[in-house]
This record gives C-alpha cells, sequence and structure tokens, in this order.
C-alpha cells in the first residue's frame, strides 16, 4: 500500500500524516500493490469492516457504520420514468450521514499515529461524525464551523460529543484553508477533512455495498458534490470492485451542485479549467462550498466513467426533498435530494438502474421545511373537528 499523488503520480509510502503531494499540491490517493490486493479474496462481518482486506488500517473504531439500506424506489420511479429507481439511505448512518463511513478509518488512523487531537473544517455532517468518533477513541476535536450556516441538527451534535467548536467569520472555503494551515504547523492535529486519502477509504464501501446488493454495478449513479471527496471515493469503490472481478463493468457518474455553488458542474460544461467560486450560496448549506478541494477527483470521475455534472435551483432541490419524503417515506437533508432534483428535469439516456445517494438525514435541517406549505389545523379537542381535519 503506498500514497499517489492524483495529478503529477509522484509516488510515497503509506504516510497517514501526508495529505497532499509535496511536489504538486494536489491530493493524494491510496494505491494497493497487486498481491495484497488480490490477498482480499473473502469478505466477512458487516458494514465498513466487513471490507477490511481493502481498508488502510486493521484495528477499527466503531459505532456501526455502513450497511445502509438501498431502497426500491417505485412510485418515484415511475414519476421520473426510471425502471429501476435505488436511493441508497446513507441518513442510517450512526449519526446520520455518509461522513461515518469515512470517519470509522479516518479516526481509526488518527489512534495509529498517535494524534492527540482531530480537526476538520465542516458544512456540518463532516464536524458530527468526526465528533462522535472522537469522543468513541477518546480523542479531543477541534471542528471549525461557517458561522451561522451550519444546520441546527449538526451543531447539537458536535455540541454533545463535546467538540472544541470554532466559529468562522467566513464561509467553508475559509474554514478549510486555516485547518488545513493549522494541521501542518501542529502535527500533532491530525486532519480529517476529506483531503486526507485515508478517512476516504472508508466511503468507497458505499460502491461494494450497493454492487453487492444489485449483483451487479447500477447504469448510473447520481450524488450531490460538494468538497467533493465522496465521488471521487465512491468512483475508486467501483473501479477496486471491477479490479477484484465482482463487477464487469462500471457505473456512469453523476454529480450535481447547488446552481449558485458550482464550480466543478462549471467547469465540467465549459470544458474549461477549474477555477473556485467566490461566494457560493444555497439553501442546502452541506454543499454551500466554492473551492472544492478535491475538484480534480470528481471530474477525473466524471469523465472516465463517462458520466456528467448538472446544477439544481434551491427551490427545484426544496420540492425534490418533499417528493421523496412524501412518495417514499425517505426524509433526507437538502444537499441529499439534489439527485433527485436534477432526475427530473434530465434524462439519463439509457440508463434503466440508477442508484441516488441520499448523503444525510432530514433532521439535520429541520429548519429548511420553514417554508413548506403545510397542512396544520388547530381544533377543539372533539371528534368532530378532528374528522374534519381528515376530510380536509
Ligand atoms: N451531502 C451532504 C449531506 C454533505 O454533508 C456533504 C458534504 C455532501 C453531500 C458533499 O460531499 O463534500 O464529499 O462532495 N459535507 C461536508 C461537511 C463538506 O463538512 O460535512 P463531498
Amino acid at each position: 500500500m503506498f500514497l499517489r499523488c492524483f495529478a503529477c503520480e509522484a509516488r510515497y509510502g503509506n504516510v497517514p500524516t501526508l495529505y497532499t503531494c509535496r511536489n504538486c499540491g494536489s491530493p493524494l490517493e491510496v494505491v494497493y500493490e497487486d498481491a495484497e490486493f488480490h490477498r482480499a479474496k473473502t469478505f466477512d462481518g458487516r458494514g465498513v469492516w466487513r471490507y477490511q482486506p481493502i481498508l488502510p488500517v486493521k484495528k477499527a473504531v466503531t459505532l456501526g457504520e455502513g450497511d445502509t439500506g438501498l431502497h426500491r424506489c417505485e412510485r418515484l420511479g415511475r414519476e421520473l420514468g426510471i425502471p429501476r429507481l435505488y436511493v441508497k439511505n446513507e441518513g442510517e448512518n450512526p449519526t446520520g450521514s455518509f461522513k461515518d463511513r469515512g470517519m470509522t478509518v479516518g479516526i481509526a488512523l488518527a489512534k495509529a499515529v498517535g494524534a492527540r487531537a482531530v480537526g476538520c473544517a465542516s458544512t456540518g455532517n463532516t464536524s458530527a461524525s468526526m465528533a462522535a468518533y472522537a469522543a468513541r477513541a477518546g480523542l479531543v476535536a477541534l471542528v471549525l464551523l461557517p458561522q451561522g450556516k451550519v444546520a441546527m441538527g449538526k451543531l447539537s451534535q458536535a455540541i454533545a460529543h463535546g467538540a472544541r467548536i470554532a466559529q468562522i467569520d467566513g464561509n467553508f472555503d475559509d474554514a478549510m484553508r486555516l485547518v488545513v494551515e493549522l494541521s501542518l504547523k501542529d502535527r500533532s492535529l491530525y486532519l480529517l477533512n476529506s483531503i486526507n486519502a485515508y478517512r476516504l477509504e472508508g466511503q468507497k464501501t458505499l460502491a461494494f455495498e450497493v454492487c453487492e446488493t444489485l449483483g451487479d454495478a447500477p447504469d448510473a449513479l447520481v450524488l450531490p458534490m460538494g468538497n467533493a471527496g465522496n465521488i471521487g471515493a465512491i468512483w475508486k469503490g467501483f473501479n477496486e470492485w471491477k479490479r477484484l472481478g465482482r463487477i464487469k463493468r462500471v457505473p456512469r457518474m453523476v454529480g450535481v451542485q447547488a446552481a449558485k455553488a458550482a464550480p466543478i458542474a462549471r467547469a465540467w460544461r465549459a470544458r474549461a479549467k477549474f477555477r473556485a467560486m467566490s461566494n457560493p450560496e444555497t439553501v442546502a448549506t452541506a454543499i454551500r462550498i466554492g473551492a472544492p478541494v478535491s475538484w480534480q477527483k470528481a471530474l477525473a470521475a466524471l469523465t472516465d466513467s463517462g458520466g456528467e455534472a448538472g446544477t439544481v435551483t434551491d427551490r427545484e432541490i426544496l420540492d425534490a426533498q418533499r417528493l421523496l419524503a412524501r412518495t417514499e417515506g425517505l426524509f433526507v437533508e437538502p444537499a441529499s435530494a439534489v439527485p433527485i432534483a436534477w432526475l427530473r428535469k434530465r434524462k439519463l439516456k439509457g440508463a434503466r438502474t440508477v442508484v441516488c445517494v441520499a448523503t444525510g438525514h432530514g433532521l439535520k435541517d429541520p429548519d429548511a421545511l420553514q417554508g413548506a406549505p403545510v397542512r396544520m389545523h388547530r381544533v377543539k379537542p372533539t371528534l368532530a373537528a378532528i374528522r374534519k381535519v381528515l376530510d380536509a
């Protein structure tokens, strides 16, 4: 196992504290030599750690992550014209988002390297997850959050798990720059953002689970993009599953961003050089990011898989969130409704089996429903009055 630069292919050893390439500053990825990779013949146990033979660490810090439901959505599929539509509901993870897949591995590495504290910048879910796993491991957690832009459910989790919370007078991108700088100066602080290639190894397991449940790869996988770690991690997972001979083909990867926080989709559409956006804005605060650290990995996944990038407006996001909750019983946070919003307006040619990744639980961000048209009736405590509500 070794680290390789995603851009210039410079090769490093197995160094969990190396976050970016010393030559060019690009993100790294964990690569397994053929011999060790193909030793991974059997997988047993459950969740993320079922795949330990192709994870970078042996000893787990776990809360029971992974093994989330892959829900067939027939009614919604009919509405969207997709014969087999599935939602992989990552809200079923211990802290309510896909981040737990990465944190269980990342925190295990932090223990292995003898870190005193772990740190991250976050739009909310990473901080919630890291705070929980740090508590589990007996490590100090430092989280940098954009002031006033983190949903209440997520902030409550960081508070409950005893994280040290720095609210930055700036956005996620400012917080991200600061925490990277701090972790390079103070080596006892282990950085657990998705720039950490080892953390992303945990997130690739979503691809394994999808293939094992379906018995094959889907035609397409649609997911939201923010800091852009997840799309690259899942794409790596599909390719490793193929390398193991478990599937013969890989899916098209479709990455979707909020219209006003869409630097990757913009570069993709214009076939232009990537440029960060300075003032990203969206109701889906989880993906309110203008300078995603893993943009190179995202663009590679989109290109190499024959996939595409798209955008959706805030209105479309909130409508899709309600549609999914009402037609399928799946309540997801706004960022997680982004794939459904996109599929409502864009037909994926030839894609019969489509998996949408619902990245986080709806209860994370209860305020998102503030503007929703609701039918609530204040009534007298009589049967007649209550019947009227039923018949309304
Ligand atoms: N969906 C949700 C619910 C998220 O919290 C995030 C990222 C994403 C999608 C995008 O994933 O960054 O890998 O492209 N949240 C990070 C955080 C940035 O701090 O919690 P990505």
